[in-house]
């Protein structure tokens, strides 16, 4: 069972400036709540409740006062500072420690997840037990991501940045399942052309080992990566147009945590006044109503 995630919520958010310019890009509106909530909620609908959050030089206590040190929810964070944007396997070397001996999910801070099944599914693949697992979606211009061209029996034969040629359309999305090899191999990586160490890199070296499988968002789910400013405001309409056509919420953390019964009605209370008059208050207060 995997039950640490790792969060990457730094980066420079450059295709977002001015946007970002004094602001981390998680910490961002997606409608009514900032998209940090959005893969925390991920990690635990997947039961995932030790969670690291990699940030920015200097802004930790920007997320502490948000989300504070996950008691309030029912699970605990920890942060830790990244001092440059150094690449995404850069999270298995600085989280390390956080990581210890087990096996460990990896999402990143832009990347929005929403759908039929996601939470069976992602709990499955918080049973992996050696390798690594990614997260498939089928999208319309796969030259724009990272794809996988992959077996009948879910192995990934072959994974290419950006391809220029049509390999496949299934993008590698931002929410990865590893092994705790991942450290060791992280470490050896180096840097790319962009000065980054990359993880289609990290990828293949699961693949060589033939140790890398994949899993599926399917049709009724949704993949959306919040990365420009076409994409977030994407993402942004897509969430404001289902809390208010169904009146859920998605990324609701105080209703994810109750369900999962990590906390109680009263800590719910107690979130209620955290955030004071305000509509994501109002749930709450629908959530620990029982209905007539
Ligand atoms: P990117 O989208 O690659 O980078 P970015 O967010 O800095 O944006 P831009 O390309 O516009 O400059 O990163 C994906 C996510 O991972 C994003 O949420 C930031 C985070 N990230 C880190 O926390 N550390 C890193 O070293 C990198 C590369 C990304």
């Amino acid at each position: 069972m995997i039950n640490k995630g790792i969060i990457l919520a730094g980066g420079t958010g450059t295709r977002m400036s001015p946007l970002t310019k004094a602001v981390n890009k998680q910490l961002l509106p997606i409608y009514d709540k900032p998209l940090i909530f959005y893969p925390i909620s991920i990690l635990m609908l997947s039961k995932i409740r030790d969670i690291l959050i990699i940030v920015n030089k200097g802004q930790i206590n920007q997320y502490r006062k948000l989300i504070q040190d996950g008691e309030n929810l029912g699970i605990k964070i920890t942060y830790q500072e990244q001092s440059k944007p150094r690449g995404l396997p850069e999270a298995f070397i600085l989280g390390e420690k956080f990581i210890g001996n087990q096996n460990v999910a990896m999402i990143l801070g832009d990347n929005f997840f929403y759908g039929q099944g996601l939470s069976e599914n992602l709990k499955k693949c918080t049973k992996l037990k050696s390798g690594a697992k990614v997260l498939l979606h089928k999208v319309s211009n796969p030259e724009s991501f990272g794809v996988a061209k992959v077996n009948k029996r879910n192995k990934i034969l072959k994974i290419i940045e950006k391809p220029k040629k049509h390999v496949s359309n299934l993008a590698v999305t931002g929410l990865y399942f590893f092994d705790n090899n991942v450290i060791k191999y992280s470490k050896t990586l180096k840097p790319s052309k962009r000065g980054e160490i990359e993880i289609v890199d990290l990828l293949n070296i699961y693949k060589k080992k033939n140790k890398l499988t994949a899993d599926y968002i399917g049709r009724g789910g949704a993949w959306l990566d919040t990365g420009s400013i076409e994409d977030y405001f994407k993402t942004f309409s897509f969430v404001h147009a289902i809390e208010n056509r169904q009146g859920v919420k998605i990324a609701c953390l105080e209703e994810i945590a109750l369900s999962n019964k990590w906390i109680d009605k009263n800590q719910v209370r107690k979130q209620i006044k955290f955030y004071g008059n305000c509509s994501y208050s109002n749930y709450l207060k629908k959530i620990i109503t029982p209905s007539a």
